[in-house]
């Protein structure tokens, strides 16, 4: 039998691009390696964390063999391990030159993290155990910036890496999102289980990322990396500028409060990852949250002063154009696609009428004329064309709030675009003036789950949840904003991407097989909460962590326990008196991660099967 020879793809970063055009090539560049001068950012973190946030120390090249398995980041192919410290004592990964025209950095080994020498290191001055001690203490000789990249490109379901450690270029999807990424090793180097953070940043999702961490909105919500795909075919909606006019935009981000148009929305990121630091520092205190209140960001002022904003903006229109090419992995297209879809047309066909009766009034850019009573025939006949799929975006992209979606609040109630705090300025007049979402009643109350509680989410456009894509859902369980729904079993092969959208899905349509109040993220050993002054704040193991952690950071620091008054206090008010405060003071008083929607929870048991089996369709 002869066998076929596949002709080996290309091993460069270039994979996949050579039908690109000469600006999506150059938006695929910034997305992979452009920083926006976000480095000299990651430097100051460094110094005020003390280098439990360091990306110099993250990329420490004998982490290599075990990156994509301990801290879930992606090997860069043209990089190899450092077999010893360089000139300065530092282990780098060994890179092969790579020149991306316009773009003045190196790889650092991992992904999406750049490396730059630092215009104000001195070899004189270098010592490096006393920079592995304290980072403040003198000047490294490497910056180390983040790119898009970092957290946006993750293994192409179709072409799994043989060895996730030994990655090539062509294993590797531009903007999948980056599901086994662990964000909480990159903010708990150096910590141990002592420190309540520690637990927190354990806890953390793979494949999430908390984008309010700074500046700070005072509540633990990591939230997933979704795909980006099928950008050209998402949803407009006409949504009220600050000034009063009328803008056509998409609602980015889970909360949808990204709403002044997708430049925007990605400028507002690369200043996240750090740009214009200099001046975006000044506006809030980066990681404590205590010192000082938000205050907006303003463009008018970063474009006059900052010239990596004015640099990185010439550069967005590329970026756009890039993201605009991205179609997502389906599995019909993988090696054994055939296999692992159903043949059988009645099963498709009832499947797809569950979904128009169910899921297609969210899930589906294609929808009725506003005015029709027929909708739900309209649906009916819709999910049965032949190119119901085609440029579908799979999602209506717009925003319904909690009280009716039902999934943990935490992502919602993110503050920091609403009026008067830092992204103020990328949020739509019309973000801001949705209605609070209603009281919600009932919550599960982990302390004492006798007293469920009940809790009215603020508003100023808080409260909300836009709909995802479901395109190339097959890949990207577990499920809802925070990867909370389902088996995380960090394995990128097709069967385990199979194996976890089984069990998601099995979740999403019988909502009694989840974890319910077993989800809840809890300490796993006694622990402590260090506060600015000194004072170490108690947290007994079996602690849920966001009783602490949704705590707005000045309160915090005012909270005592284990000390001789609170005993005192303790014997006479009772012990849970310090659980109450936390109860009554707490952002987001949720703590059942894995809850809501059910949509679709009254389908029969057939009409669920022909449905998932429809859904691998996508
Ligand atoms: C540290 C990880 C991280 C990095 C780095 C990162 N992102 Fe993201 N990105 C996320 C997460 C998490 C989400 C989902 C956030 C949400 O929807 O609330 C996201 C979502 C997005 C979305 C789309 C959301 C939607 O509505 O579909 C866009 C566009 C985006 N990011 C652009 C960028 C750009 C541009 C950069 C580089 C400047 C970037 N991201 C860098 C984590 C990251
Ligand atoms: C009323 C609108 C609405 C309906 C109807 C609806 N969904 Fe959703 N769906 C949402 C929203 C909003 C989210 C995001 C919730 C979150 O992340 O907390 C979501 C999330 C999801 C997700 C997770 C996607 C991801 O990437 O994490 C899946 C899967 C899903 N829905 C499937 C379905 C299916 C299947 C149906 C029909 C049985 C359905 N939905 C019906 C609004 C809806």
């Amino acid at each position: 039998m002869a066998l076929v020879s596949l002709a080996q793809p290309a091993d460069t970063y270039e994979y996949g691009g050579q039908n690109l055009t000469p600006l999506e090539r150059e938006g695929r560049n910034t997305w992979y390696f452009w920083t926006g001068g976000g480095e000299k950012f990651w430097r100051y973190t460094a110094g005020i964390t003390k280098g439990v946030t360091d990306l110099l120390q993250y990329v420490d090249s004998r982490r290599r063999p075990e990156r994509f398995r301990t801290m879930g980041v992606l090997n860069d192919p043209d990089c190899t391990a450092a077999t010893q410290p360089d000139e300065y004592g530092l282990w780098m990964d060994v890179c092969k030159p790579v020149n991306i025209p316009g773009i003045p950095s190196e790889s650092s080994g991992v992904v999406g993290l750049r490396k730059f020498k630092n215009p104000k290191f001195d070899k004189f001055s270098w010592d490096v155990k006393k920079y592995l001690a304290d980072p403040a203490s003198v000047e490294p000789p490497y910056l180390i910036g983040m790119t898009c990249g970092f957290c946006h490109i993750g293994f192409n379901p179709l072409y799994p890496p043989v060895d996730p450690e030994k990655p090539h270029w062509y294993n590797f999807s531009s903007a999948i999102g980056n599901q086994y990424f662990k964000e909480g090793t990159l903010f708990s180097l150096k910590l141990t289980p002592q420190d309540f953070r520690w637990h927190v940043a354990t806890r953390q999702p793979a494949g999430t990322s908390d984008t309010s961490r700074f500046a700070t909105d005072h509540i633990f919500n990591p939230n997933a990396i979704n795909s980006i795909v099928y950008l050209a075919d998402r949803p407009w909606h006409t949504e009220t500028m600050a000034d009063g006019s009328k803008r056509e935009v998409h609602h980015i981000l889970k909360d949808g409060a990204d709403s002044i148009g997708t430049a925007g929305a990605s400028l507002r990121v690369y200043v996240n990852i750090g740009m214009c630091s200099d001046y975006w520092t000044t506006l809030h205190d980066p990681i404590g949250g205590v010192k000082m209140r938000q205050k907006p960001f303003q463009v008018a002022l970063a474009r006059k002063d900052c010239a990596d904003w004015r640099a990185t903006e010439a550069r967005m229109e590329g970026a756009e154009a890039f993201l605009k090419t991205i179609k997502p992995a389906r599995l019909q297209d993988t090696p054994d696609g055939a296999s692992l879809l159903s043949k059988d047309a009645a099963l498709l066909r009832r499947g797809a009428l569950a979904f128009a009766e169910s899921c297609a009034r969210c899930h589906s850019s294609k929808q009725p004329p506003a005015e029709t009573e027929k909708a739900a025939e309209w649906y009916r006949n819709a999910v049965l064309q032949p190119d119901f799929l085609d440029g579908n975006f799979l999602s209506n992209d717009r925003r319904y709030s909690v009280a009716e979606i039902g999934t943990n609040i935490g992502r919602a109630l993110a503050s920091n675009a609403i009026q008067g705090h830092v992204w103020e300025e990328f949020s739509s007049k019309t973000y801001k003036e949705q209605p609070p979402a209603a009281e919600l009643k009932g919550l599960y109350n982990p302390i004492r789950p006798n007293k469920p509680i009940d809790f009215k989410p603020p508003g100023g456009g808080r409260g909300y949840y836009r709909v995802p894509t479901l395109a190339g859902v097959w890949a990207t369980a577990p499920y809802f904003h925070n990867n909370a729904l389902g088996l995380f079993n960090a394995d990128p092969a097709i069967s385990g991407r199979i194996a976890a959208f089984n069990d998601a899905m099995e979740k999403l349509l019988w909502p009694e097989k989840r974890l319910a109040a077993q989800s809840v993220w809890t300490t796993t050993e006694d622990s402590a909460i260090p506060l600015e002054s000194g004072y170490k704040l108690k947290v007994k193991k079996g602690t849920p962590v966001h009783l602490f952690a949704n705590i707005n950071a000045p309160d915090l620091q005012l909270l005592r326990n284990d000390n001789f008054f609170t005993r005192i206090i303790g014997f006479f008010v009772g012990r849970g008196a310090l659980n109450n405060v936390l109860l009554r003071k707490n952002l987001s008083p949720d703590f059942v991660v894995d809850r809501g929607h059910t949509y679709g929870r009254t389908l029969s048991d057939e009409d669920k099967r022909a449905l998932i089996e429809y859904i691998r369709t996508f």
